[in-house]
């Protein structure tokens, strides 16, 4: 009720991009000023020691996260671990900082509760954010958090090298990385969705792989499992063509659904509840290709626990979520989370899977 008083009288009257910083800025006290630390852990509170879900080789503490462009460069992942999200996956990160495009780049769609946004990866490159989570992981809470790290092409690099820009951003970040997510599928980089296609995406994922072997290997990390982020707009037979190509390789599952490109409201990719019915959908046909033993993380329009209730059905083993943090305010984690736990409290998971020590030293 606050938070919506809020939202109708700052908010929404202030310029989008502008919100998004004043609502980050205050998230990532959450994660620093003691007080709010304190006062932050006591929204996850009823939910610790509760089963969580093993995967990655860690224990998920809830299986709704934020999703990729919120926290583009790591900088308020123990904030938002803080206020009840299971994990963060950070970035969109590419090899080269850079601005992204000009403003405005940022619109609300209040009446679809919606965002749409042409934002076109700013953010600080790889070797600077490599550094924040290096520094993150020398901390406990740091090592506790769950981070997936969302890569993708820097803007100066043409189409035919985007291996190689992949992969200099796989070697610096994978180490620090519980999981690794190769973006092909945002709408707001000229040709990053035409990667998609099997013949580009697969030299591509080739190149991933193994810079991220080899700098994981070099600091003593087990493989970084490797995801790719695919689109609402791809058809059937080329959602199809990706998950045989994650089959192929051996990778370890999909992120499903960026935002959509589907809408006449104007430039960009939208996102909230429009997303809904389709992220479930691909969902669904993903996971009855992949079989059951690879990740799906569900993305796109969740609101409420039984929106995300509702991936977790359609086959998702993890979800989360962007927009509806705009709408729903600093206390949306925990109570979408809070359901979901209790529901996977009277699961069959055994107890013993859920102890033992993780990849960064952490208990699990
Ligand atoms: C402002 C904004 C920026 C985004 N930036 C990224 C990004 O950098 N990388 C990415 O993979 N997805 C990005 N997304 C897409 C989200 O991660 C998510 O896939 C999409 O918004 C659907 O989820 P939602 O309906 O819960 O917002 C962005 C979404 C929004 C609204």
């Amino acid at each position: 009720m606050f938070y919506r008083t809020l939202f109708t009288v700052v908010f929404a009257r202030m310029d989008p991009e502008q919100a998004h910083h004043l609502a980050f800025t205050g998230i990532s006290w959450f994660g620093k000023v003691p007080g709010l630390r304190t006062l932050g852990r006591g929204v996850v509170a009823p939910y610790r020691g509760t089963t969580g879900v093993r995967v990655f080789g860690r224990t998920v503490p809830a299986p709704f996260g934020v999703a990729a462009g919120f926290d583009k460069n790591a900088r308020a992942v123990e904030g938002l671990t803080n206020l009840g999200f299971g994990f963060v996956e950070i970035g969109t990160v590419t090899a080269r900082a850079q601005p992204g495009n000009e403003r405005p780049r940022l619109w609300r769609e209040l009446d679809l509760r919606g965002v749409r946004n042409r934002m076109g990866f700013n953010n600080d490159g790889a070797p600077e954010v490599a550094r924040r989570l290096a520094r993150l992981r020398r901390t406990r809470s740091g090592r506790q958090a769950v981070i997936g790290v969302n890569i993708g092409k820097s803007k100066a690099t043409p189409l035919d090298e985007a291996a190689a820009d992949y992969a200099t951003s796989a070697s610096l970040l994978a180490p620090y990385a519980d999981f690794l997510v190769v973006n092909v599928s945002s709408p707001n980089t000229p040709g990053l969705r035409d990667l998609q296609a099997v013949e580009s995406l697969r030299p591509i994922l080739v190149a991933v792989r193994e810079a991220a072997d080899v700098s994981g290997k070099a600091a003593g990390r087990p493989p970084v499992p490797l995801l790719v982020k695919i689109a609402p707009d791809l058809s059937h037979a080329d959602i199809d063509a990706v998950t045989d190509l994650v089959l192929e390789l051996g990778l370890d599952g999909l992120v499903a659904v960026n935002t959509t490109v589907s809408h006449d409201r104007g430039p960009g990719g939208l996102s909230g509840p429009p997303e809904l019915a389709r992220g479930l959908e691909v969902v669904g046909r993903v996971r009855g290709r992949l079989g059951a033993d690879k990740v799906i993380i569900g993305c796109g329009g969740i609101t409420t626990a039984g929106d995300a209730q509702a991936y977790l059905d359609a086959g998702a083993t993890l979800v989360q979520g962007y927009t509806g943090f705009l709408y729903e305010g600093p206390f949306w984690a925990g109570r979408v989370n809070l359901p979901l736990l209790r529901h996977t409290a009277h699961a069959t998971m055994h107890p013993q899977e859920f102890s033992g020590v993780g990849p960064f030293g952490e208990s699990a």
